[in-house]
């Protein structure tokens, strides 16, 4: 097993009424600021149980954080904190609102250019604290540190971390997550999944705990993914696929192993540069990365289809094909394309996408640096 160091400090209210209890997370006289995105929330009652737990704050509201949060919107988020003096931000909404809340938390008191953090990892010395409730499960912002921005102008889309903006609180109601039209359903499942993935096949470091946490997180993906659209109104199914998505990057399954994140590199320029889903673009890379990296993945590639799959693996070339197929078959198993194609893109994508990788340094990714821009390029050209 690697080093490591672990602190998850997020309180977590998960169940049904939890949204009640933010009242006494965030200190009374706090000045809150309460961020969501398109409306949503105003449809499915979310936000009349927010206004309803903060009927003794103070606070203010903003609107409007679009999904890939760009740069733009969060400036002017930062603009009303500075006038207003906010000194806390509830963030109401999927990981792109709480993303787009933990930019705006630390761009608030960043000294300098707050673009600088994303393009120049520019050091956050402090940030506004932040309690989420989320609304779709996918990302695991509701309880890590991270969070992904989009600047409009130069169709960048790029991601900084820091303790600083891990939420103090967070509340997973499943029930609020039956209002999630069923692409997003897929793009959460497909995300988690991805993410259990991008921590769990790599290579074998003895890290036998780590290993079965991931194992039980893809196990109940598979067995409860589905399920979602079968049986839409089961909330028994909503809060496996919820507390599923929070464990597999709230860096538990990650400690003390190695962790490769080329798929979700990729993907990033994916949205960036064709506004595909986040989700979307993983399902489309994941499948060929597999293939690319048969040889280096070998060994947690045939751990994956004898622990997670079941599949018989005294074949071993042919149990890897199988594993490959059925992760792919995964994801059409929740409505979820897998291919350039069905969105109309094709081969031209690839040149334009390691272009991208490029001009951010994305030449030696993967967990052993072996993911070159050729092997990203080849991955592409594989994925039409
Ligand atoms: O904006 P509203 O009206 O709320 O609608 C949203 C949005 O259109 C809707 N939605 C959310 N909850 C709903 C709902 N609609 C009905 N009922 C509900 N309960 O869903 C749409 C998509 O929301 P979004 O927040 O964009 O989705 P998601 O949670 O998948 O977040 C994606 C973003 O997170 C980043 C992605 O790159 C992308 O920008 N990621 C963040 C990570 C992190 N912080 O650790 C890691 C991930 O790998 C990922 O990169
Ligand atoms: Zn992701």
């Amino acid at each position: 097993m690697l080093n490591f160091s672990f602190a998850n400090p997020t309180k977590i209210h998960f169940g049904e009424q939890q949204i009640a209890l933010i009242k006494n997370e965030i200190p009374a006289d706090a000045k809150v600021l309460v961020t969501y995105g398109g409306g949503s929330i105003k449809s499915n009652g979310v936000y009349d149980q927010v206004v309803d737990a903060l009927s003794e704050h103070t606070w203010f509201e903003f609107a409007g954080i679009e999904p890939n949060p760009s740069y733009q919107t969060c400036m002017k988020a930062v603009a009303l904190v500075k006038e207003q003096h906010i000194d806390y931000i509830l963030a109401v909404g999927g990981g792109s609102v709480a993303d787009g809340s933990k930019f705006i938390a630390a761009a608030a008191n960043y000294d300098g250019e707050p673009w600088d953090i994303l393009s120049k990892g520019g050091e956050i010395k402090s940030a506004i604290a932040l309690g989420v409730v989320l609304t779709l499960p996918a990302t695991g912002s509701e309880s890590n540190g991270n969070s992904v921005v989009s600047n409009l102008d130069t169709h960048e889309k790029l991601a900084f971390a820091s303790p600083l903006v891990l939420p103090r609180f967070a509340v997973l109601d499943p029930a609020v997550t039956f209002s999630l039209p069923n692409r997003q359903v897929a793009n959460g499942i497909v995300d988690a999944f991805v993410h259990t993935m991008e921590q769990y096949l790599t290579y074998d470091v003895g890290a036998k705990l780590q290993d079965r946490f991931a194992e039980g997180i893809l196990m109940t993906l598979i067995e409860e993914g589905p399920k979602a659209f079968s049986e839409p109104d089961n909330y028994q199914v909503r809060a496996n696929i919820m507390w599923s998505a929070t464990m597999a990057l709230n860096g538990l399954i990650g400690a003390g192993v190695p962790q490769d994140w080329a798929t979700h590199m990729i993907g990033h320029e994916m949205t960036a540069m064709y506004g595909l889903d986040h989700a979307q673009t993983l399902a489309i890379v994941l499948p060929r990365m597999m293939a690319a990296q048969k040889e280096t993945k070998r060994g947690k590639i045939l751990q994956y289809a004898e622990r997670v799959l079941g599949l018989d693996i005294s074949d071993k070339d042919a149990a890897i094909e199988q594993a490959i197929t059925a992760t792919e078959g995964f994801f059409h198993s929740v409505n979820m394309p897998t291919r350039l194609s069905d969105y109309q893109l094709g081969e031209e994508v690839a040149d334009k996408i390691v272009q991208q990788l490029e001009r951010h340094g994305m030449t030696a990714i993967g967990e052993r640096g072996q993911v070159t821009l050729d092997t990203s390029h080849a991955i592409l050209l594989a994925s039409v």
